[in-house]
């Protein structure tokens, strides 16, 4: 019988936000499978749950390069993907761990996909992990949307154009894989009045974090990936709601304000 892959999200960094279902999963396949930068590299998913995993378990790192030269990575990606469904067919369970959640702008989803098109019978599982911009909302105190307010999350890399744009749009922005444009985003954030709003939060919940709204303290360092900036709306939300009267506030919507099943009304 074939086996089943687990897409399984670890969290932003600390070993204790693990979910139970990914604790179970990763105490209980034989293989686990870890994404490196380089061969023979540790990773950073790889680091937040070594402890859990038991020794009986073979560990293979596989390495995806940071680059983005796509003709050159999809076929190591491809590789990557068959010797997965190599141990699948092999009748083996396996789970590829990720850091913060599988579903947002990971590795993973370049697995799954180059995977079930070798392996179309394989079954494929998604545990959903905590994502590193909930961890960084929890450590910068900043909230990823109260009331009304939007949310945009956009790797700055990609749309270093638009970053004025986004922050003039949106009331809360995640600026993901900043460290290498930091720069251009304090300058953005300067021109559009949202410096005093902004936080970075690096490798947050690790233990080596950064968290700093000083964010030109690190206009010129060298910063880790895993770096992200978060942008909110001043707090005070509540008041300004009572200070327009009410009037801009939309209605709570009744389905909202009902007491959940099985719970009682206050
Ligand atoms: C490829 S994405 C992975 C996102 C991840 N799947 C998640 O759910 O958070 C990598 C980007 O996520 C952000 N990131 C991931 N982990 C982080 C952490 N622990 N602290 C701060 N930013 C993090 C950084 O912006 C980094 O460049």
């Amino acid at each position: 019988m074939t086996g089943k892959l687990y897409g399984v999200g670890v969290g932003p960094g600390a070993p204790d936000l693990l979910t139970l279902r990914a604790h179970r999963i990763l105490t209980t396949v034989p293989v686990v499978v870890h994404p490196a930068c380089k061969p023979g590299a540790s990773s950073y998913a790889w680091r937040i749950v070594r402890d859990v995993v038991p020794a009986t378990a073979r560990v293979l790192g596989q390495t995806f390069p940071m680059s983005r030269d796509w003709a050159a990575l999809v076929p190591v990606w491809r590789e990557n993907a068959r010797e997965i469904a190599a141990e699948l067919r092999a009748g083996h369970d396996v789970a590829f761990v990720t850091e913060g959640d599988p579903m947002l702008f990971s590795t993973f989803l370049h697995i799954r996909e180059l995977l079930l098109a070798e392996c179309p019978e394989a079954e494929v599982e998604i545990v959903p992990g905590l994502p590193a911009l909930s961890g960084a909302a929890a450590l910068t105190g900043i909230p990823l949307g109260q009331g009304d307010q939007r949310i945009a999350v956009v790797p700055a890399t990609w749309h270093e154009d638009k970053l004025r744009d986004v922050l003039h749009e949106w009331d809360v922005v995640v600026l993901m894989k900043v460290a290498r444009v930091l720069p251009k985003v304090i300058d953005a954030l300067i021109e559009t009045g949202r410096l005093p709003h902004a936080a970075l939060v690096s490798r947050g919940t690790a233990e080596q974090q950064i968290v700093t709204r000083d964010l030109e303290r690190f206009r010129d360092r060298r910063l880790n990936y895993l770096t992200l900036v978060l942008v909110g709306r001043p707090l005070g939300f509540v008041e300004d709601l009572l200070s327009n009267g009410g009037d801009d506030a939309s209605p709570l919507d009744p389905e909202e304000a009902a007491p959940e099943d099985g719970q009682e009304s206050a």
